[in-house]
């Protein structure tokens, strides 16, 4: 009902709105100062923990997308390597686990089968099993040996918004715990990080009240035959992630890519008048990082590519090269997809509504895949 939307026209405009309070929750009074995690349910031993030597991310859809933002984050800060797997592809190709193998299964639902499926295979293995969930009790939160709950309350749209942000968020925890057991060699860095954690709800609460531009911009564009979006680093799944809504929400055909990959091949795609969406990591720290995403940008423009271009403030660069340029506040590069990828949904939520679409309900899915 028009209530339960809080006044908004979608559910998925209202979730996309509940962000910042999704991440907040997520985060709060969850990591004591040292960095310490206290996990919701279940238990795994620290000693098994602090001995884990990899660790393996499952998940299906635009959770995996978010396993792959932790990926980026994890590995930087515990210097324990990570995988990322889709849930399907993990459960049959006999994966090398062991009890030092960490499985984080990341589920909005807790019910894919898919991914209840590759928890499973992991435990018979011996693999401990940490959940990422949102819904409470579910299929994936009883089984696993511990769950860590997002805490973005119902999701009701399909295509998934304030469960990526707040999985991601969680994610951090994890990262962060992990790298205390294992001895944090970085106590300053791990105390600033908490800080700017706790400054992202107000930051993505900036981004949503500066999001007309996006809205404006996809009216534009619902005559768009395809839509190409690139990232580098942990801005790739923001990438991926973006195109993903657009496929769901508008119908449009949409792709990602690892901006570096694009020499390799799907530069052939550009022609004038192609829309190409590149998500731009900070200058501050990464400017290599961010002098080989502008060159790509070049790339792209030279070849007649519409450019929209998503920044942080302050990036002077940016401007020269995008067609249209959007901003997010600064935060470090490893927190940005929690800012990017929010006018990325705004822009797949407004064309498609302007394409007169049911947002909320788009043809051929349903939230949670309860089949294999
Ligand atoms: C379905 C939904 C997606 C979701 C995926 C994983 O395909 O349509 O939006 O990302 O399942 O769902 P889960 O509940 O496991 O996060």
């Amino acid at each position: 009902s028009a209530a339960q939307k809080g006044g908004f026209a979608s559910f998925m405009d209202k979730e996309i709105h509940d962000q910042p309070s999704a991440v907040a929750d997520t985060l709060r009074g969850r990591l004591d100062e040292r960095g310490k995690l206290k996990l919701d349910e279940g238990i795994i031993a620290e000693t098994v923990l602090g001995a884990v030597d990899k660790i393996i991310v499952v998940a299906c859809g635009t959770a995996f997308y978010a396993g792959m933002v932790a990926k980026y984050a994890i590995e930087h800060w515990t210097r324990i390597p990570v995988e990322v797997e889709l849930a399907h592809e993990f459960r049959y190709r006999d994966p090398v686990l062991s009890v030092r193998t960490l499985v984080v299964a990341f589920s909005q639902s807790g019910e894919t089968m898919d991914t209840i499926m590759a928890v499973r295979h992991a435990q018979q293995q011996g693999a401990p099993v940490v959940a990422i969930i949102n819904v409470q009790g579910s299929t994936i939160a009883r089984e696993a040996d511990a769950v860590l709950y997002t805490r973005a309350g119902p999701e009701i749209a399909v295509a998934s918004t304030k469960a990526f942000l707040a999985q991601i968020a969680a994610s951090y925890l994890l990262g962060i715990y992990l790298a205390e057991l294992r001895g944090n060699k970085f106590p300053d860095e791990i105390a600033a990080l908490l800080a700017e954690l706790n400054e992202m709800p107000a930051k993505i609460q900036l981004v949503l009240d500066t999001s007309e531009p996006v809205r404006e911009l996809a009216h534009s564009m619902v005559n768009e035959r395809t839509v190409l979006f690139l990232g580098r680093h942990i801005g790739y799944p923001v990438a991926l992630e973006g195109a993903l809504k657009l496929k769901e929400l508008a119908y449009i055909h949409a792709e990602g890519f690892a901006a570096g990959e694009l020499k390799h091949g799907p530069i052939a795609l550009i022609e004038p008048g192609q829309p190409v969406f590149i998500v731009l990591p900070s200058p501050r720290g990464k400017e290599v990082l961010h002098s080989k995403v502008i060159s790509n940008i070049q790339e792209v423009r030279a070849r007649g590519a519409r450019t929209f271009v998503i920044a942080e403030e302050g990036d002077t660069e940016a401007a020269h090269y995008a067609d249209h340029l959007f901003t997010v506040p600064q935060t470090p590069t490893l927190l940005m997809p929690l800012l990017t990828v929010v006018p990325l949904q705004i822009f797949a939520l407004e064309l498609a509504s302007a394409k007169g679409f049911d947002v909320d309900q788009p043809r051929n899915l349903a939230k949670s895949v309860t089949v294999e």
